[in-house]
């Protein structure tokens, strides 16, 4: 476990192949499995390939330029984050209303979930990486409204997923527990 942990490298270079469904749906069967606070199982996934995501490309670029009007190479460079993945998939969590304990707990099973993601991706031989900033759209309404996304929905993350072209060997450098730790 302690290697496969070790191992997993944010992915963000992808082959143009598109994912076989049976792995698309494998990813998803592993997020359920993540602990959940009442079992209120918070999690609601958006799959894009193809046309829809085509759609999201069309979202995200109108946000780049009316964010970034006098810098058309960042806005382009920031694009290929989507149009160079084959398959996205966003991750919300349930709001409960009038429970900020319960909306919070949600929002940490989810995270959970796409964790579980995270690692079935990398078992199945997929990249991954998630995203929040930019155009991972996360804290924004933009990319909320196109999915389709209720209110009682907050999106937590925008999941680039593919099939890897790039290797990442090098263990990013991690401070010790030790330095992290209280001991009581
Ligand atoms: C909540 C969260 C948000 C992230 N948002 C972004 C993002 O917007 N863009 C990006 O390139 N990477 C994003 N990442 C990936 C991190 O940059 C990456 O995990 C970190 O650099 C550590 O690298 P590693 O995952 O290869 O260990 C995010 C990761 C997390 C957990």
């Amino acid at each position: 476990m302690l290697e496969a942990l070790q191992k997993r490298r944010a992915i963000r270079q992808f082959e143009e192949r598109s994912i076989e469904r049976e792995k698309i749906e494998q990813l998803l069967e592993a997020a359920t499995f993540a602990p959940n606070d009442r079992m209120r199982e918070p999690w609601h996934f958006y799959v894009m390939q193809g046309e829809s995501l085509k759609g999201y490309e069309k979202v995200a670029l109108q946000f780049l330029e009316q964010r970034f009007p006098t810098k058309p190479h960042l806005v382009a460079s920031s694009m290929e984050a989507i149009t160079k993945t084959p398959l996205v998939i966003v991750v919300t969590s349930a709001i409960v209303e009038g429970d900020e304990g319960a909306t919070k707990d949600n929002t940490f099973a989810v995270s959970s979930a796409i964790m579980s993601m995270w690692l079935m991706a990398e078992a199945l031989g997929l990249g991954m990486v998630w995203r929040t900033r930019g155009v991972g759209l996360v804290h924004d309404t933009a990319l909320h409204t196109y999915i389709g996304a209720t209110e009682q929905e907050q999106l937590i993350g925008t999941l680039c997923i593919g099939y890897p072209a790039e290797e990442i060997t090098s263990t990013k450098k991690r401070t010790s527990f030790v330095e992290k730790t209280t001991w009581l």
